[in-house]
């Protein structure tokens, strides 16, 4: 028999886990071109006669330029990077953002599109100055296809609220990932996000049924359309899923959204090895079949970085790895059948040791909180290095010994976590405080290492601000080339999101 759930639990919110990690801190960091040693490009500066053209174009409380105000849109959520914007701009339409572009590109003056600010690789904040263009206000949602399941909204919307909205309807989100309380649907566009259903639904180029953007000379182009099926022509909706602001900005974006499922169970199990992660893996996809939502892993660091530095409770005792497999289907019994075969036969085999396994909604929430955290945990440490690689199932969990050994003593924690479905680890290394020593140890040996394997160097997060230079470990030259060429087609002048992305020479 499982354990039963004897532990009260409290159901903690993740905006309140986000607060709580937010104020583990109040040390600014490092500003991120002097920690980087970036150059500043040749862009405009920004002059009192732009802020005052600006506020003929939104009301004037749309343009802060009180160093106060617009101090959080300067810094990421991990605090590592720190821009020096001046101003920050807030439009409501797409036709504001239309007449900021316009004039920004006219003028050379550099913008960095801001969704949520959850992005974890730099990529959301500027570098020096430029001006932060925030899609907070763009919010509504303009349609449902109730039916079809196609949604069209503005990019700022958050996607909690939009996921709240639809199961109203009985649809869901095609994408859920920890930071929901706060990310923007534009961001997870801009950043093609994954996150925890990704196994199930696919990634946002599969969902995505169109995006309106904003070209950075303010041309609308409008790729708005809600058919599931539509091959007139080139598919430029694409461009703008993943290129992380760099060639356009999203206004809006209509995304379809599959049918609420009746049926969801959760489990939590302890493992002994990581060779019994990947074969309880195997199993469930063979047993689960079409009902597995979700399979993820958290070793033990990373499961009691959650547990002592945020106080949340751990379900079952402690043990090497933790698996999380959910199920989504239509027929209660029949998916319980098929679950229940499952944990008959792997406690049974003893890939499962121990776990727990629940289909009440709030105490899902809580297991599902205990994955989610993970990911602010290890602030509490002090810094953390983050990383997002995929390899070869085969390969997931390599680095992490590899690393531990390496770093010793310098590091607090060295911790993987992640996606097993989609092959997509991630890899936190925590440290007092940041150290380039630390940093130098780990860049750019895990890309050597990932690189060896034919993996991706950025599974999900993107490539931001912190790896450009790093890109060419999984992009071959010429796709290199094609990336600038279309940069320098869609934004001559480069103002979209500088340092971003793109590589220098
Ligand atoms: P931001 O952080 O504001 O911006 C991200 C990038 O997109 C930046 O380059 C920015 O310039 C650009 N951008 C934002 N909005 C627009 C727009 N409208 N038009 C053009 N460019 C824009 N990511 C995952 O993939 N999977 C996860 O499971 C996951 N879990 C997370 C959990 C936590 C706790 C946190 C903090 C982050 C997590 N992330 C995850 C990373 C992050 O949440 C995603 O990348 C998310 O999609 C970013 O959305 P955002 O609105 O916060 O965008
Ligand atoms: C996650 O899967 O928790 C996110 O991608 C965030 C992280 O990498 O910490
Ligand atoms: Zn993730």
């Amino acid at each position: 028999m499982l354990n039963s759930w004897t532990l009260l639990i409290s159901n903690l919110k993740n905006t309140k886990v986000f607060n709580q990690i937010r104020c583990a801190s109040q040390v600014l960091p490092q500003l991120s071109s002097e920690k980087y040693n970036v150059r500043r490009k040749q862009f405009g500066n920004i002059q009192a006669s732009d802020v005052d053209y600006f506020k003929t174009i939104l009301s004037e409380d749309r343009v802060l330029t009180d160093e106060n105000d617009i101090l959080p849109f300067n810094i990421d959520w991990i605090k590592n990077c720190r821009g020096q914007s001046k101003l920050v701009l807030k439009p409501k339409s797409t036709e504001e953002v239309s007449h900021i572009l316009r004039y920004c590109n006219e003028k050379r003056l550099a913008v960095c599109p801001q969704g949520g600010n959850t992005g974890l690789v730099g990529g959301s904040v500027p570098v020096f100055d430029e001006i932060v263009l925030s899609f907070m206000l763009m919010n509504k949602i303009i349609s449902l296809d109730e039916l079809s399941g196609a949604l069209v909204c503005e990019s700022g919307c958050v996607l909690e609220n939009l996921d709240n909205y639809v199961r109203k309807r009985n649809l869901i989100m095609p994408l859920d990932l920890g930071a929901k309380g706060s990310c923007h649907i534009g961001g997870n566009v801009s950043t093609n996000a994954g996150g925890l259903r990704l196994l199930r639904y696919g990634n946002l180029h599969g969902s995505v049924l169109g995006v309106e953007a904003v070209k950075a000379d303010g041309t609308v182009i409008d790729c708005l359309k809600t058919l599931k099926k539509d091959n007139t022509g080139y598919h430029l909706k694409h461009l703008f899923i993943g290129s992380e602001g760099t060639l356009g900005v999203v206004t809006k974006v209509a995304i379809h959204c599959p049918a609420m499922p009746k049926a969801v169970s959760l489990g939590f199990f302890g493992v002994k090895n990581f060779e019994n992660v990947l074969r309880l893996y195997a199993s469930a996809k063979s047993s689960l079949g079409e009902i597995l939502s979700a399979f993820e892993m958290a070793d033990n660091d990373s499961i009691s970085s959650t547990v002592e530095n945020l106080k949340l409770p751990n379900p079952i005792s402690d043990y090497p790895f933790y698996v999380l497999v959910e199920t989504s289907g239509s027929d209660e019994t029949h998916d319980a059948e098929k679950l229940s075969r499952f944990l008959d036969k792997e406690m049974e085999s003893g890939l499962i040791v121990d776990g727990t396994v629940t289909s009440e909604p709030g105490k899902m929430q809580t297991i599902w909180n205990l994955r989610e955290s993970i990911a602010g945990a290890g602030l509490i440490d002090g810094y953390v290095f983050k990383y997002d690689v995929s390899v070869p199932l085969a390969n997931y969990y390599s680095l992490v010994p590899l690393l531990r050994q390496k770093l010793g003593s310098k590091a607090v924690r060295v911790y993987g976590y992640g996606h097993v479905g989609d092959g997509n680890i991630h890899i936190n290394v925590t440290v007092p405080k940041y150290d380039q020593e630390v940093c130098s140890m780990l860049e750019p040996y895990i890309f050597e290492e990932v690189a060896k394997l034919n993996g991706s160097i950025s599974a999900e997060h993107g490539v931001g601000f912190r790896k450009p230079h790093y890109i060419h470990y999984s992009k071959d030259v010429t796709a290199i080339h094609l990336m600038k060429q279309l940069k320098q087609l869609m934004d001559p002048n480069g103002i979209l999101n500088p340092y971003k992305v793109v590589p220098e020479v």
